[in-house]
């Protein structure tokens, strides 16, 4: 009694387990789920230009190890060619399935965005944005250039109060960079609100791959030919503004009493000068951007959608008048 029950149950399931399959009810796979060590990253960085840039390195490296992300680095020189070969690699790369890219130049990365694409590597642009199709990359984690030079024209017009007629130089970025041309154009805009000054841009000149020989040379060029006449000192990252006021120095002038200038990127060095009182104001640029962008290409290789194309960097200022004292406590506390 007992066996033909046993049997009559053991054909039950076998007729209802194949009746599913064929009803197609049986459980299908369901898709992977990424996790960081799921991640290879061809990271094709600038190259290793300044106290940010080395800041920004270290963060996508520390972030890795941290991670448990393997990461191939690619340091560009500054070169946008460079930066097309290292995009070619990795998309021929199989182990490779997220390609990063802080861009040298705005324009010229259509063809090889449009080759990741095809090849289904994840693209994500950290720091500077290009001109570029959004749908050609996952995002865009970076910061509001134009808002940085907004908030320098500001400090400018504080730093230059008062004082009608005033005339500034400006030491350019790199002139392919989209950090230099909206730093430029938010300055633009912002000199033309000063309330109490009429801002003059006496001159204009860029340090090509932002190098600070190259901006130390454009200051004592102008200094020679604007003897007398400059009263300020626009200058797009902390390296050029430290090489502006060498050499405002090497004239005889002093720097944040005859000169006030302006930088950007705010790093130690820059502290430091902000806190002798050579620089005036030193407008953040936040370059701690690794756990951003790893997560959202995280989120791209698990198919996340509703990404904004970009995501603004949260960054701040800082100025000689808040003192060396809370200078310095702030600068204890900051990674970079
Ligand atoms: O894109 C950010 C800029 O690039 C930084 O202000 C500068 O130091 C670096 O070269």
């Amino acid at each position: 009694m007992m066996m033909s029950r046993m049997l009559r149950i053991a054909a039950a399931i076998a007729v209802s387990g194949a009746l599913a399959a064929c009803s197609g009810s049986a459980a299908s796979p369901s898709p992977k789920v990424y996790t960081y060590k799921d991640m290879t990253v061809g990271f094709i960085q600038t190259g290793s230009e300044s106290g940010w840039r080395a800041a920004n390195t270290s963060s996508f490296k520390e972030t890795a190890t941290a991670d448990g992300i393997n990461l191939k680095f690619y340091d560009s020189q500054n070169k946008i060619e460079n930066q097309i070969t290292a995009f070619n690699q990795y998309i021929q790369d199989p182990a490779v399935n997220v390609i990063i890219l802080a861009a040298v130049g705005t324009t010229g990365y259509d063809d090889v965005l449009k080759a990741a694409k095809a090849a289904n590597k994840v693209v994500v642009i950290e720091d500077r944005r290009i001109e570029a199709d959004a749908s050609l990359y996952y995002t865009y984690i970076g910061s509001d250039f134009d808002k940085e030079g907004n908030n320098g024209a500001a400090a400018m017009c504080t730093a230059l109060k008062g004082m009608s007629g005033a005339n500034v130089v400006e030491i350019g970025g790199d002139q392919a960079a989209s950090a230099a041309i909206d730093r430029a154009k938010g300055f633009r805009e912002g000199i033309a609100n000063c309330t109490d000054e009429s801002i003059k841009i006496l001159d204009t000149q860029s340090a090509p791959a932002w190098d600070p020989v190259q901006g130390k040379a454009i200051m004592e060029s102008d200094l020679k030919k604007y003897s007398g006449q400059i009263q300020g000192v626009y200058a797009h990252n902390d390296e050029l503004a430290i090489a502006a006021i060498q050499a405002i120095d090497a004239a005889g002038l002093k720097a944040g009493t005859d000169v006030k200038v302006i930088g950007f990127d705010a790093t130690a060095d820059g502290f430091k000068y902000l806190i002798s009182g050579e620089m005036f104001a030193d407008i953040e640029c936040n370059p701690l951007l690794a756990p951003q962008v790893y997560k959202a290409a995280l989120d791209a290789l698990n198919g996340v959608t509703g990404q904004a194309a970009w995501v603004p960097s949260q960054e701040g200022q800082f100025f000689a008048s808040q003192g060396a004292d809370a200078l310095k406590a702030i600068l204890a506390t900051r990674k970079y």
